[in-house]
């Protein structure tokens, strides 16, 4: 049982986009799979029936979303999934390994489209009754690398992806200071680092957490 009340572990990745959170999540997957502990992969937005229609609204609605609704968008694919999944295979006893959570609400709305960091966490919360993960890995990438990522990859942007350079240099500052202010749950990592060396890191701290 950890401090959260719950007999699993939850694990969630955070970073800007184009940071490597996909494949670190898949390797600690992997790893956790193999070492005979039940996993539940999940993401954010998307990880439900409901949150993959309302992920269709915020990445790739061609107009306008004003941002409070956009926040309010987010917080309602949360409250879903947290409810339906995350909480469920938390009270198993599992470990949910989860792509964004939370703090992306705070650094892309909150500090993003500036609507204030307290606000939107107490959103989120509200959202998912208090839920807070038990570690969380911040892949931190400048900006400008991530975008020579994402020209590399030939994907279309979608809406936050889009958005201009000033904008993810406030999302990676305020994932910083979210992990300045809470350095218990924040593992903070180079994302220009080779992968495998993130993940045996990711590993250690992962190993130390499950005792
Ligand atoms: P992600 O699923 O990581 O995108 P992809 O699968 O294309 O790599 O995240 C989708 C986008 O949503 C990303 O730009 C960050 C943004 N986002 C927010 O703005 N607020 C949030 O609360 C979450 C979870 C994501």
């Amino acid at each position: 049982m950890t401090a959260a009340g719950h007999p699993g572990l939850f694990i969630t990745f955070e970073g800007g986009d184009g940071a490597g959170k996909t494949t670190q999540a898949s390797l600690l997957e992997e790893w956790l799979t193999d070492a005979g502990h039940a996993v539940v992969r999940t993401r954010e937005p998307g990880g439900t029936e409901v949150g993959t229609l309302i992920r269709d609204i915020v990445l790739h609605h061609r107009g306008e979303v004003a941002p409070r609704a956009e926040a309010l968008l987010y917080a309602a694919d949360r409250a879903h999934h947290i409810e339906t999944v995350v909480r469920p295979a938390l009270e198993r006893g599992d470990v949910v390994i989860q792509d964004r959570y939370l703090d992306s609400s705070i650094a892309y709305q909150g500090a993003g489209r500036i609507l204030g960091r307290d606000e939107v966490r107490d959103l989120s919360l509200w959202a998912t009754a208090g839920l807070l993960p038990d570690l969380t890995v911040l892949l931190d990438l400048d900006p400008t690398v991530a975008r020579q990522r994402l020209d590399a990859d030939d994907k279309p942007f979608d809406r936050l992806e889009a958005e201009r350079e000033t904008f993810h240099v406030r999302v990676r500052e305020e994932f910083l200071a979210l992990a300045a202010a809470e350095p218990g749950r924040f593992l903070v990592l180079d994302a220009t680092l080779a992968p495998a060396e993130l993940a045996a890191t990711v590993r250690e701290r992962v190993a130390g957490v499950l005792g």
